[in-house]
């Protein structure tokens, strides 16, 4: 009777804390096998440049866009590496190659499906709402489906053999997306109400993609937000205005354009929230871009960058160095000696020098949200590491 209760007592406890175990079997602390992108230009790797026309090849095709890093236009844009680059860096894997034109490149620690210009809606959807047509197909829906299709070969190619294993093993980056859908509709000159409407839609195409991609095997997403686009170059130049009250005092910013941004945020993060209650044991983390890159606006000089670093470093001039029609990348078009003094690039993109410090702050903290835990990785990340703060 005794013995027979200790049994019991002790299958119990057996089946007890064999159930804290597979509570606790998802180590928030992972080695990532891979990468996995989908986005636009801001993780574009390459793939615009491959699916250009030969005879009508995008800026980032020319100098200097390149030019700190690569030495050479790979079809990113910006003069150097993304925030994908680096983050390919620190977990020692190599730079995402891009689906589109790369050959007899393996895929197997990494794909980019992110393509300059993508939308987080469908090309048919903007139509429809009278949004021109002259922008790449490539939405997030169908990065998906080109991934879907492209996955049993590149389950074959991983040791395991198994998709949902090679997913589980992979950081899959969902963004950022939804800023170009917002983007078109302002250069149509569509006011902030219309532009505002499609922020609910947006979240539910980053959302639906990472529900797939949770059924396909996904376990870690970072998903970012967007960034201060009232802080661009681009944008600063379209919404130029005499009002000053449209400008943030301190860093000369559109607040009301942030604002949008901020608002897009807010629905992303609460959409997140209730995702991570569904699927409790998948790490869903937010990249918050927009505070990530903000601070260099309110205290350039703490982070290396000049004062009021509102204007491009690669333009031909205008308050902003910026000017529609004469940009980064056509004939003449010079830029700045110091690259590394400029948050942004060529109007639209930043600098390698801004991916770098954002990059540090999602993957050391603060701007990753729940913060990613590396206290499992070896010395040789360690490492890697380090060299942020060089
Ligand atoms: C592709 O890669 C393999 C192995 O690295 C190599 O043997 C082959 O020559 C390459 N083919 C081309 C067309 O570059
Ligand atoms: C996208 O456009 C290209 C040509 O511009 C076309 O060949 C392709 O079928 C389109 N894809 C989709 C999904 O609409
Ligand atoms: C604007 O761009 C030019 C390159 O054309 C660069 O030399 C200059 O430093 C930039 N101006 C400002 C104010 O940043």
């Amino acid at each position: 009777m005794a013995s027979s209760l200790k049994k019991l007592i002790s299958s119990f406890l057996l089946i007890f804390s064999s159930t804290i175990t597979v509570e606790s079997s998802e180590p928030s602390c992972r080695s990532y096998k891979s990468i996995i992108s989908f986005g636009d230009s801001g993780a574009d790797t390459g793939n615009y440049l491959h699916l250009s026309d030969v005879n009508h090849p995008p800026q980032a095709a020319f100098p200097p866009y390149g030019e700190t890093f690569f030495h050479t236009p790979t079809g990113r844009n910006s003069d150097g590496r993304l925030i994908i680059d680096f983050i390919a860096e620190f977990l020692g894997l190599p730079y995402v190659p891009p689906y589109f034109g790369s050959q007899n490149v393996s895929f197997k620690q990494g794909i980019n499906f992110a393509v300059y210009g993508a939308t987080a809606l469908d090309c048919a959807l903007l139509i429809e709402k009278g949004i021109g047509s002259d922008f790449t197909n490539v939405s997030l829906s169908v990065q998906l489906n080109i991934f879907k299709q492209t996955l049993p070969s590149l389950c074959a190619s991983s040791s395991s053999h198994d998709c949902k294993e090679m997913l589980g093993d992979s950081l899959i980056l969902m963004g950022d997306i939804g800023a170009n859908d917002y983007d078109y509709m302002f250069f149509q000159g569509k006011s902030i109400n219309e532009v505002e409407e499609l922020v609910p839609l947006v979240i539910k195409a980053i959302s639906s993609a990472i529900v797939d991609l949770i059924n396909l095997g996904g376990k870690t997403f970072l998903v970012p937000g967007t960034f201060p686009y009232g802080c661009f170059p681009a944008y600063l130049t379209l919404f130029q205005t005499a009002k000053e009250e449209e400008y943030d005092p301190l860093t000369g910013c559109l607040s009301w354009l942030n604002e949008l941004g901020k608002n897009h945020d807010e629905h992303l993060k609460t959409e997140l929230k209730r995702l991570r209650k569904i699927y409790p044991h998948v790490n869903i983390i937010y990249a918050d871009y927009y505070n990530s890159m903000y601070r260099f606006f309110q205290e350039p000089a703490k982070y290396g960058f000049k004062e009021r670093p509102l204007g491009a470093c690669c333009g031909v001039g205008g308050q902003y160095n910026f000017t529609f029609g004469e940009e980064c990348g056509c004939q003449g078009v010079g830029y700045c000696k110091n690259p590394s003094e400029y948050v942004n690039w060529d109007g639209y993109h930043l600098t390698e020098a801004t991916h770098q410090k954002m990059a540090h702050g999602l993957l050391n903290g603060p701007y990753a949200s729940p913060a990613f835990d590396w206290s499992c990785l070896g010395s040789a990340s360690v490492d890697t590491k380090s060299s942020f703060t060089s």
